[in-house]
Protein backbone atom coordinates (compact mmCIF):
# COMPACT_ATOMS: atom_id res chain seq x y z
CA UNK A 1 0.00 0.00 0.00
CA UNK A 2 2.42 2.66 1.48
CA UNK A 3 1.64 5.77 -0.93
CA UNK A 4 -2.00 5.12 -1.70
CA UNK A 5 -2.74 4.55 1.92
CA UNK A 6 -4.48 7.40 2.86
CA UNK A 7 -4.72 6.28 6.77
CA UNK A 8 -1.28 5.77 7.01
CA UNK A 9 -0.19 9.07 5.52
CA UNK A 10 -2.69 10.95 7.90
CA UNK A 11 -0.74 9.84 10.57
CA UNK A 12 2.32 11.41 8.83
CA UNK A 13 0.52 14.35 8.44
CA UNK A 14 -0.44 15.18 11.30
CA UNK A 15 3.00 14.32 13.22
CA UNK A 16 3.74 17.89 11.52
CA UNK A 17 1.51 19.50 13.54
CA UNK A 18 2.33 23.44 14.01
CA UNK A 19 1.13 23.42 17.61
CA UNK A 20 3.53 20.98 18.65
CA UNK A 21 6.88 21.48 17.48
CA UNK A 22 8.91 18.76 19.35
CA UNK A 23 8.93 16.65 16.89
CA UNK A 24 10.68 19.11 14.25
CA UNK A 25 13.02 20.20 16.73
CA UNK A 26 14.57 16.18 17.31
CA UNK A 27 14.34 15.73 13.52
CA UNK A 28 16.64 18.70 13.57
CA UNK A 29 18.70 17.40 16.78
CA UNK A 30 18.98 14.20 15.63
CA UNK A 31 20.31 15.29 11.83
CA UNK A 32 22.66 17.45 12.99
CA UNK A 33 24.29 14.94 15.55
CA UNK A 34 23.94 12.17 12.61
CA UNK A 35 25.84 14.61 10.04
CA UNK A 36 27.83 17.16 11.56
CA UNK A 37 28.68 18.56 8.25
CA UNK A 38 24.96 19.86 8.02
CA UNK A 39 24.90 22.05 10.93
CA UNK A 40 27.44 24.73 9.57
CA UNK A 41 24.77 25.32 6.30
CA UNK A 42 21.94 26.58 8.72
CA UNK A 43 22.34 29.67 10.19
CA UNK A 44 22.22 29.94 14.24
CA UNK A 45 18.31 30.54 15.03
CA UNK A 46 16.35 28.09 13.96
CA UNK A 47 12.90 28.72 14.66
CA UNK A 48 11.73 29.95 11.74
CA UNK A 49 13.22 27.20 9.77
CA UNK A 50 11.77 24.64 11.97
CA UNK A 51 8.71 25.94 11.10
CA UNK A 52 9.04 26.41 7.62
CA UNK A 53 9.84 22.82 7.07
CA UNK A 54 7.27 21.27 9.31
CA UNK A 55 4.88 23.76 7.51
CA UNK A 56 6.26 22.21 4.01
CA UNK A 57 6.31 18.76 4.96
CA UNK A 58 2.93 19.23 6.47
CA UNK A 59 1.45 20.82 3.24
CA UNK A 60 3.43 17.73 0.81
CA UNK A 61 1.61 15.47 3.26
CA UNK A 62 -2.01 16.40 2.98
CA UNK A 63 -1.33 16.30 -0.79
CA UNK A 64 -0.23 12.73 -0.66
CA UNK A 65 -3.38 12.08 1.58
CA UNK A 66 -5.50 13.21 -1.15
CA UNK A 67 -3.56 11.37 -3.31
CA UNK A 68 -2.77 14.33 -5.36
CA UNK A 69 0.91 14.21 -6.70
CA UNK A 70 1.31 16.92 -9.34
CA UNK A 71 1.71 19.73 -7.39
CA UNK A 72 3.65 18.10 -4.37
CA UNK A 73 6.16 16.81 -6.66
CA UNK A 74 6.64 20.14 -8.58
CA UNK A 75 6.91 21.95 -5.39
CA UNK A 76 9.84 19.88 -4.04
CA UNK A 77 11.19 19.74 -7.86
CA UNK A 78 11.79 23.83 -6.94
CA UNK A 79 12.62 23.43 -3.76
CA UNK A 80 15.19 20.78 -4.54
CA UNK A 81 16.70 23.41 -7.19
CA UNK A 82 16.48 26.17 -5.07
CA UNK A 83 18.13 24.19 -2.24
CA UNK A 84 21.22 23.78 -4.53
CA UNK A 85 22.32 27.60 -3.43
CA UNK A 86 22.40 26.62 0.21
CA UNK A 87 25.13 24.36 -0.81
CA UNK A 88 23.04 20.84 -0.56
CA UNK A 89 24.51 17.64 -1.71
CA UNK A 90 22.93 14.51 -2.76
CA UNK A 91 24.29 12.76 0.77
CA UNK A 92 22.37 15.51 2.57
CA UNK A 93 19.38 13.75 1.29
CA UNK A 94 20.20 10.72 2.48
CA UNK A 95 21.38 11.48 6.34
CA UNK A 96 17.65 13.83 6.22
CA UNK A 97 15.92 10.97 5.39
CA UNK A 98 17.43 8.47 7.73
CA UNK A 99 17.18 10.89 10.45
CA UNK A 100 13.51 12.00 10.05
CA UNK A 101 12.59 8.05 9.66
CA UNK A 102 13.81 7.51 12.88
CA UNK A 103 12.69 10.60 14.88
CA UNK A 104 8.82 9.55 13.14
CA UNK A 105 9.47 6.39 14.16
CA UNK A 106 10.64 7.50 17.58
CA UNK A 107 7.71 9.90 18.18
CA UNK A 108 4.73 8.52 16.84
CA UNK A 109 5.55 5.09 19.46
CA UNK A 110 2.22 3.45 19.77
CA UNK A 111 1.54 4.68 15.88
CA UNK A 112 4.06 3.47 14.45
CA UNK A 113 2.09 0.59 12.73
CA UNK A 114 3.54 -1.63 9.72
CA UNK A 115 1.36 0.29 7.62
CA UNK A 116 2.68 3.50 8.80
CA UNK A 117 6.26 2.04 8.16
CA UNK A 118 5.65 1.69 4.54
CA UNK A 119 4.04 4.68 3.97
CA UNK A 120 7.21 6.92 5.89
CA UNK A 121 9.49 4.75 3.70
CA UNK A 122 8.00 5.33 0.84
CA UNK A 123 6.90 9.01 0.98
CA UNK A 124 10.05 9.89 2.41
CA UNK A 125 12.07 8.30 -0.37
CA UNK A 126 9.25 10.51 -2.66
CA UNK A 127 10.50 13.41 -0.94
CA UNK A 128 13.85 13.12 -1.02
CA UNK A 129 14.55 11.53 -4.23
CA UNK A 130 12.17 14.31 -6.22
CA UNK A 131 14.27 17.20 -4.66
CA UNK A 132 18.19 16.11 -5.12
CA UNK A 133 17.12 14.31 -8.35
CA UNK A 134 15.64 18.04 -9.48
CA UNK A 135 18.65 19.40 -8.39
CA UNK A 136 21.12 17.11 -9.38
CA UNK A 137 19.32 17.48 -12.99
CA UNK A 138 19.49 21.29 -13.32
CA UNK A 139 22.29 22.68 -15.06
CA UNK A 140 21.23 26.22 -14.64
CA UNK A 141 22.47 28.40 -11.91
CA UNK A 142 22.31 27.63 -8.41
CA UNK A 143 22.17 31.49 -7.43
CA UNK A 144 23.44 34.74 -8.84
CA UNK A 145 26.14 36.28 -7.57
CA UNK A 146 25.59 40.19 -7.73
CA UNK A 147 27.60 43.33 -6.80
CA UNK A 148 25.96 46.90 -4.78
CA UNK A 149 26.31 49.69 -6.97
CA UNK A 150 24.50 52.09 -4.90
CA UNK A 151 23.02 52.30 -1.44
CA UNK A 152 20.99 55.34 -0.32
CA UNK A 153 18.95 56.30 3.09
CA UNK A 154 16.13 57.56 2.20
CA UNK A 155 14.89 58.10 5.88
CA UNK A 156 15.96 56.82 9.07
CA UNK A 157 14.86 53.21 9.00
CA UNK A 158 14.80 52.74 4.78
CA UNK A 159 17.19 52.22 2.21
CA UNK A 160 17.29 51.78 -1.61
CA UNK A 161 19.90 49.25 -2.84
CA UNK A 162 21.02 49.12 -6.56
CA UNK A 163 22.56 45.37 -7.48
CA UNK A 164 24.15 44.66 -10.50
CA UNK A 165 23.86 40.54 -11.07
CA UNK A 166 26.90 39.42 -12.89
CA UNK A 167 24.78 37.47 -15.32
CA UNK A 168 20.91 38.35 -16.35
CA UNK A 169 18.24 36.82 -13.51
CA UNK A 170 15.15 36.82 -15.36
CA UNK A 171 12.32 37.34 -13.17
CA UNK A 172 8.69 39.18 -13.49
CA UNK A 173 7.46 42.20 -12.08
CA UNK A 174 5.64 41.33 -8.67
CA UNK A 175 7.65 38.62 -7.84
CA UNK A 176 10.52 37.92 -4.77
CA UNK A 177 13.76 36.64 -4.44
CA UNK A 178 15.93 35.22 -1.62
CA UNK A 179 18.55 36.78 -0.91
CA UNK A 180 22.07 36.89 1.15
CA UNK A 181 24.54 39.84 2.08
CA UNK A 182 27.71 39.10 3.32
CA UNK A 183 27.08 40.99 6.65
CA UNK A 184 24.71 37.88 7.84
CA UNK A 185 26.34 34.43 6.60
CA UNK A 186 23.53 31.46 6.14
CA UNK A 187 20.74 34.08 6.88
CA UNK A 188 18.55 34.47 3.30
CA UNK A 189 16.07 36.51 4.07
CA UNK A 190 13.04 37.66 1.24
CA UNK A 191 13.19 41.29 -0.72
CA UNK A 192 11.55 42.23 -3.80
CA UNK A 193 12.75 43.76 -6.73
CA UNK A 194 11.20 47.20 -7.06
CA UNK A 195 11.51 47.95 -11.04
CA UNK A 196 10.60 45.51 -13.50
CA UNK A 197 13.32 42.97 -15.12
CA UNK A 198 15.39 44.82 -17.34
CA UNK A 199 15.69 42.63 -21.09
CA UNK A 200 19.21 44.01 -21.01
CA UNK A 201 20.07 42.10 -17.79
CA UNK A 202 20.36 45.37 -16.09
CA UNK A 203 20.35 45.97 -12.52
CA UNK A 204 17.96 45.44 -9.63
CA UNK A 205 16.24 47.98 -7.25
CA UNK A 206 15.27 46.91 -3.66
CA UNK A 207 13.41 48.63 -0.92
CA UNK A 208 14.38 47.54 2.90
CA UNK A 209 12.92 48.43 5.83
CA UNK A 210 14.09 48.01 8.94
CA UNK A 211 12.41 45.73 10.90
CA UNK A 212 12.94 46.62 15.21
CA UNK A 213 15.78 44.14 16.06
CA UNK A 214 16.14 42.33 13.20
CA UNK A 215 19.44 41.00 11.90
CA UNK A 216 19.44 41.09 8.33
CA UNK A 217 17.50 44.25 7.40
CA UNK A 218 19.24 46.26 9.85
CA UNK A 219 22.86 45.15 8.38
CA UNK A 220 21.53 46.26 4.78
CA UNK A 221 20.19 49.55 6.15
CA UNK A 222 22.94 50.73 8.21
CA UNK A 223 25.96 48.78 6.68
CA UNK A 224 25.73 48.21 3.10
CA UNK A 225 27.95 50.04 1.02
CA UNK A 226 28.63 49.78 -2.71
CA UNK A 227 30.87 47.11 -4.01
CA UNK A 228 29.26 44.52 -1.16
CA UNK A 229 28.77 41.17 -3.23
CA UNK A 230 24.87 39.68 -2.59
CA UNK A 231 23.69 36.33 -3.53
CA UNK A 232 20.20 35.66 -5.11
CA UNK A 233 18.27 33.44 -5.48
CA UNK A 234 15.71 32.38 -8.37
CA UNK A 235 12.70 34.17 -8.30
CA UNK A 236 9.11 33.11 -6.30
CA UNK A 237 5.68 34.83 -6.10
CA UNK A 238 3.20 35.41 -8.57
CA UNK A 239 1.56 38.91 -7.59
CA UNK A 240 0.68 39.81 -11.19
CA UNK A 241 -1.86 42.17 -12.78
CA UNK A 242 -4.80 40.80 -15.51
CA UNK A 243 -4.59 44.18 -17.91
CA UNK A 244 -7.97 41.99 -19.22
CA UNK A 245 -9.19 41.47 -15.61
CA UNK A 246 -10.92 44.93 -14.63
CA UNK A 247 -9.47 48.03 -12.04
CA UNK A 248 -7.08 47.46 -10.04
CA UNK A 249 -6.84 48.23 -6.11
CA UNK A 250 -3.23 48.31 -4.72
CA UNK A 251 -2.35 48.92 -0.74
CA UNK A 252 1.35 48.58 -0.08
CA UNK A 253 2.26 49.53 3.69
CA UNK A 254 5.70 50.92 3.77
CA UNK A 255 8.66 48.84 1.07
CA UNK A 256 5.27 46.44 0.50
CA UNK A 257 5.35 49.06 -2.01
CA UNK A 258 8.50 47.74 -4.40
CA UNK A 259 6.64 44.63 -5.92
CA UNK A 260 4.00 46.73 -6.27
CA UNK A 261 5.89 49.78 -7.89
CA UNK A 262 7.34 46.98 -9.94
CA UNK A 263 3.96 46.32 -11.73
CA UNK A 264 2.86 49.76 -12.09
CA UNK A 265 6.08 50.68 -13.95
CA UNK A 266 5.25 47.18 -15.97
CA UNK A 267 2.14 48.67 -16.66
CA UNK A 268 3.46 51.92 -18.11
CA UNK A 269 4.83 50.62 -20.82
CA UNK A 270 1.24 50.09 -22.51
CA UNK A 271 -0.88 53.16 -23.35
CA UNK A 272 -3.95 51.68 -22.55
CA UNK A 273 -4.89 49.86 -19.02
CA UNK A 274 -7.02 49.38 -16.33
CA UNK A 275 -7.44 51.86 -13.93
CA UNK A 276 -5.07 51.08 -10.82
CA UNK A 277 -5.83 53.26 -7.49
CA UNK A 278 -2.81 52.94 -5.55
CA UNK A 279 -2.87 53.38 -1.34
CA UNK A 280 0.98 54.09 -0.18
CA UNK A 281 0.76 53.62 3.48
CA UNK A 282 3.55 54.41 6.34
CA UNK A 283 3.97 55.84 10.15
CA UNK A 284 4.73 59.12 8.99
CA UNK A 285 4.27 61.33 5.83
CA UNK A 286 8.57 61.11 5.78
CA UNK A 287 8.67 57.95 5.70
CA UNK A 288 6.29 57.65 2.17
CA UNK A 289 10.11 57.51 0.82
CA UNK A 290 8.77 57.05 -3.27
CA UNK A 291 6.40 59.48 -3.56
CA UNK A 292 8.06 61.56 -6.06
CA UNK A 293 8.56 58.91 -8.37
CA UNK A 294 4.80 57.88 -8.08
CA UNK A 295 3.86 61.22 -9.02
CA UNK A 296 6.02 61.40 -11.76
CA UNK A 297 4.40 58.48 -13.27
CA UNK A 298 0.94 59.20 -12.80
CA UNK A 299 1.87 62.53 -14.41
CA UNK A 300 2.01 60.45 -17.66
CA UNK A 301 -0.22 58.04 -16.80
CA UNK A 302 -3.89 58.61 -16.11
CA UNK A 303 -5.04 55.70 -15.70
CA UNK A 304 -3.26 55.99 -12.34
CA UNK A 305 -3.76 57.46 -9.09
CA UNK A 306 -2.15 57.68 -5.53
CA UNK A 307 -3.19 58.02 -1.88
CA UNK A 308 -0.41 58.46 0.11
CA UNK A 309 -1.92 57.39 3.64
CA UNK A 310 0.33 58.48 7.12
CA UNK A 311 -0.99 57.23 10.53
CA UNK A 312 0.16 60.30 12.03
CA UNK A 313 -0.39 63.79 10.46
CA UNK A 314 2.82 65.42 11.83
CA UNK A 315 6.58 64.59 11.17
CA UNK A 316 8.73 63.50 13.69
CA UNK A 317 12.62 65.92 13.99
CA UNK A 318 14.13 63.71 12.34
CA UNK A 319 12.51 64.01 9.43
CA UNK A 320 14.44 66.62 9.04
CA UNK A 321 17.91 64.82 8.04
CA UNK A 322 16.72 63.19 5.53
CA UNK A 323 15.73 64.28 1.91
CA UNK A 324 11.74 65.66 1.36
CA UNK A 325 9.62 62.93 -0.03
CA UNK A 326 6.57 65.74 -0.29
CA UNK A 327 5.53 65.89 -4.12
CA UNK A 328 4.50 69.26 -6.03
CA UNK A 329 0.50 70.19 -4.41
CA UNK A 330 -2.55 68.94 -6.25
CA UNK A 331 -2.62 65.59 -7.64
CA UNK A 332 -2.80 63.68 -4.53
CA UNK A 333 -5.19 64.01 -1.24
CA UNK A 334 -2.88 62.74 1.85
CA UNK A 335 -5.02 61.29 4.36
CA UNK A 336 -4.20 60.19 7.78
CA UNK A 337 -5.24 56.77 9.50
CA UNK A 338 -4.30 53.22 9.38
CA UNK A 339 -4.36 51.35 5.71
CA UNK A 340 -7.06 49.66 6.68
CA UNK A 341 -9.72 52.19 7.69
CA UNK A 342 -8.24 54.12 5.46
CA UNK A 343 -9.20 51.80 2.29
CA UNK A 344 -12.17 50.68 3.14
CA UNK A 345 -13.43 54.11 3.86
CA UNK A 346 -14.80 53.69 0.25
CA UNK A 347 -16.36 50.45 0.49
CA UNK A 348 -14.90 47.32 0.04
CA UNK A 349 -13.67 47.30 -3.51
CA UNK A 350 -15.21 44.50 -4.58
CA UNK A 351 -15.50 44.82 -8.27
CA UNK A 352 -11.52 45.38 -8.16
CA UNK A 353 -8.80 43.27 -8.76
CA UNK A 354 -6.96 43.48 -5.75
CA UNK A 355 -2.92 43.04 -4.39
CA UNK A 356 -1.59 43.95 -0.83
CA UNK A 357 1.65 44.08 -0.26
CA UNK A 358 3.51 44.82 3.28
CA UNK A 359 4.47 43.81 6.88
CA UNK A 360 2.57 40.37 7.38
CA UNK A 361 0.22 42.31 10.14
CA UNK A 362 -1.02 45.29 7.63
CA UNK A 363 -2.18 42.08 5.10
CA UNK A 364 -4.15 40.45 7.66
CA UNK A 365 -5.62 43.58 8.84
CA UNK A 366 -6.14 45.18 5.64
CA UNK A 367 -7.31 41.65 3.85
CA UNK A 368 -9.70 41.13 6.83
CA UNK A 369 -11.19 44.74 6.61
CA UNK A 370 -12.14 44.66 2.92
CA UNK A 371 -13.35 41.05 3.18
CA UNK A 372 -15.45 42.45 5.74
CA UNK A 373 -16.88 44.88 3.99
CA UNK A 374 -17.83 42.80 1.01
CA UNK A 375 -14.71 42.49 -1.31
CA UNK A 376 -14.30 38.47 -2.53
CA UNK A 377 -11.13 36.94 -0.90
CA UNK A 378 -10.13 35.14 -4.09
CA UNK A 379 -9.83 38.42 -6.05
CA UNK A 380 -7.52 39.68 -3.50
CA UNK A 381 -3.61 38.73 -4.04
CA UNK A 382 -0.43 38.92 -1.18
CA UNK A 383 2.48 37.20 -0.96
CA UNK A 384 3.12 34.67 1.51
CA UNK A 385 3.05 36.57 5.14
CA UNK A 386 6.02 34.53 6.41
CA UNK A 387 8.46 31.84 4.36
C1 LIG B 1 7.51 37.42 0.20
C2 LIG B 1 8.27 38.43 1.03
C3 LIG B 1 8.80 39.56 0.41
C4 LIG B 1 9.47 40.53 1.19
N1 LIG B 1 9.95 41.66 0.57
C5 LIG B 1 10.55 42.62 1.33
C6 LIG B 1 11.03 43.85 0.73
O1 LIG B 1 10.95 44.05 -0.48
N2 LIG B 1 11.59 44.78 1.55
C7 LIG B 1 11.72 44.58 2.91
O2 LIG B 1 12.23 45.49 3.60
N3 LIG B 1 11.30 43.42 3.50
C8 LIG B 1 10.73 42.45 2.74
N4 LIG B 1 10.31 41.27 3.34
C9 LIG B 1 10.64 41.03 4.76
C10 LIG B 1 12.08 40.48 4.84
O3 LIG B 1 12.18 39.24 4.15
C11 LIG B 1 12.53 40.20 6.29
O4 LIG B 1 11.62 39.34 6.91
C12 LIG B 1 12.67 41.45 7.08
O5 LIG B 1 13.61 42.31 6.45
C13 LIG B 1 13.13 41.15 8.51
O6 LIG B 1 14.35 40.44 8.46
P1 LIG B 1 15.40 40.62 9.66
O7 LIG B 1 16.49 39.65 9.49
O8 LIG B 1 15.77 42.06 9.79
O9 LIG B 1 14.51 40.26 10.92
P2 LIG B 1 14.65 38.93 11.83
O10 LIG B 1 15.93 39.01 12.56
O11 LIG B 1 14.36 37.76 10.97
O12 LIG B 1 13.39 39.14 12.80
C14 LIG B 1 13.40 40.10 13.89
C15 LIG B 1 11.99 40.26 14.43
O13 LIG B 1 11.15 40.92 13.47
C16 LIG B 1 9.99 40.15 13.16
N5 LIG B 1 9.75 40.31 11.70
C17 LIG B 1 10.36 39.64 10.69
N6 LIG B 1 9.92 40.10 9.50
C18 LIG B 1 9.03 41.08 9.75
C19 LIG B 1 8.24 41.93 8.91
N7 LIG B 1 8.27 41.85 7.55
N8 LIG B 1 7.43 42.83 9.53
C20 LIG B 1 7.38 42.91 10.89
N9 LIG B 1 8.10 42.12 11.73
C21 LIG B 1 8.91 41.21 11.17
C22 LIG B 1 10.38 38.72 13.50
O14 LIG B 1 9.23 37.96 13.83
C23 LIG B 1 11.28 38.91 14.72
O15 LIG B 1 10.53 39.08 15.89
C24 LIG B 1 9.63 40.32 2.58
C25 LIG B 1 9.13 39.15 3.18
C26 LIG B 1 8.44 38.23 2.42
C27 LIG B 1 7.88 36.99 3.09
C1 LIG C 1 12.58 16.90 3.10
C2 LIG C 1 13.43 17.70 2.47
C3 LIG C 1 13.47 19.17 2.76
C4 LIG C 1 12.43 20.05 2.89
C5 LIG C 1 10.93 19.77 2.82
C6 LIG C 1 13.02 21.36 3.17
C7 LIG C 1 12.29 22.52 3.36
C8 LIG C 1 12.85 23.77 3.54
C9 LIG C 1 12.11 25.00 3.55
C10 LIG C 1 10.60 25.12 3.36
C11 LIG C 1 13.00 26.01 3.75
C12 LIG C 1 12.65 27.51 3.87
C13 LIG C 1 13.30 28.42 2.90
C14 LIG C 1 13.32 27.93 1.46
O1 LIG C 1 12.24 27.64 0.90
O2 LIG C 1 14.41 27.81 0.91
C15 LIG C 1 14.31 25.42 3.85
C16 LIG C 1 15.47 26.11 4.06
C17 LIG C 1 16.70 25.53 4.20
N1 LIG C 1 16.99 24.18 4.03
FE1 LIG C 1 15.71 22.72 3.60
N2 LIG C 1 14.38 21.23 3.19
C18 LIG C 1 14.69 19.92 2.93
C19 LIG C 1 15.95 19.38 2.84
C20 LIG C 1 17.11 20.03 3.14
C21 LIG C 1 18.42 19.42 3.12
C22 LIG C 1 18.76 17.96 2.74
C23 LIG C 1 19.29 20.38 3.50
C24 LIG C 1 20.77 20.16 3.62
C25 LIG C 1 21.51 20.62 4.53
C26 LIG C 1 18.52 21.61 3.75
C27 LIG C 1 19.04 22.84 4.13
C28 LIG C 1 18.34 24.01 4.23
C29 LIG C 1 18.96 25.30 4.55
C30 LIG C 1 20.43 25.58 4.83
C31 LIG C 1 17.91 26.25 4.55
C32 LIG C 1 18.05 27.76 4.82
C33 LIG C 1 17.82 28.07 6.26
C34 LIG C 1 17.66 29.55 6.53
O3 LIG C 1 17.85 30.37 5.61
O4 LIG C 1 17.30 29.89 7.66
N3 LIG C 1 17.21 21.35 3.53
N4 LIG C 1 14.19 24.06 3.72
Amino acid sequence: MGLEDRDALRVLHDAFNPDDPDLVHRFYTHWFALDVSVRDLFPPEMDGQRAAFAHALRWVFGELVAQRADEPVAFLAQLGRDHRKYGVLPAHYDTLRRALYATLRSCLSEAWSGAVERAADQSLNLITGVMSGAAESDDGPAWWDATVIEQSRVSRDLAVVRVQPDRPLHFHAGQYLNVHVPQCPRRWRFLSPAIPPDAGGGGIEFHVRVVPGGIVSNAIVCETRPGDRWRLSSPHGGLRVDRDGGDVLMVAGSTGLAPLRALIMELSRYAENPRVHLFFGARYLCELYDLRTLWQIAAHNPWLSVSPVSEYNRDPSWAADYPDVSPPRGLHVRQTGRLPDVVTKYGGWGDRQILISGGPAMIRATKAALIAKGAPPERIQHDPLSR
